[in-house]
């Protein structure tokens, strides 16, 4: 698939069949994952693949849309501040700006292998933060339900045209 046809086909999926991903695709998921670029290389992020049945029902519980209960398989990227790069003078944190990479970095990969993805921000990042244990410093950034797609339509794209984002100088 060229790259033209690939970020033309990735799109939110909220709907999946209860089909697993096969160890070899989530190998290769977390391969293209790994080869994201982040500020100064720090790589500040993680992805917790969850499958078990205990932990994916209650991390399901963490988003209150009955889509996700559909999804065989449940990423959550963090990100950890303590790790991230901080830029001099304004010490701007680019934990976010490297875990968004690494989280694209999965959805395209995912879609090239014809599984779909969504991105969740919108969950309860307390709970979530609890339910895994995590430390002070390492957020969760997004959830990345993840499975085949139960439909295999693709949406037309809705965007903003080339004119408004784009600017020449
Ligand atoms: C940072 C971010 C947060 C998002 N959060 C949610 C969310 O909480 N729930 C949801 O259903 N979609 C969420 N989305 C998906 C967007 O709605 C979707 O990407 C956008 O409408 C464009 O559609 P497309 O992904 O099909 O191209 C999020 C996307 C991004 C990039």
């Amino acid at each position: 698939m060229d790259f033209k046809t690939l970020v033309n086909s990735r799109h939110s999926v909220r709907k999946f069949t209860p089909k697993e991903i096969e160890a070899d695709k989530l190998e290769l998921i977390f391969e293209s994952a790994q080869k994201a670029p982040s500020a100064v290389n720090f790589q500040p992020y993680k992805v917790y693949a969850i499958k078990s049945n205990d932990k994916l029902e209650a991390i399901k519980s963490c988003y209150h849309r009955e889509w996700i209960k559909t999804a065989p398989i449940i990423l959550l990227i963090t990100g950890n501040h303590s790790m991230a790069w901080k830029r001099g003078g304004d010490n701007k944190d680019f934990t976010d700006v490297d875990a968004a990479i690494f989280a694209d970095h999965i959805t395209l990969q995912a879609a090239e292998l014809g599984i779909g993805t969504c991105w969740v921000c919108n969950f309860d990042v307390n709970a979530v933060s609890e339910l895994l244990e995590l430390s002070a410093e390492e957020e969760p950034i997004c959830l990345l339900p993840m499975g085949y797609p139960a439909n295999t339509e693709i949406p037309p794209k809705k965007r903003k045209s080339i004119d408004e984002i784009v600017v020449w100088i």
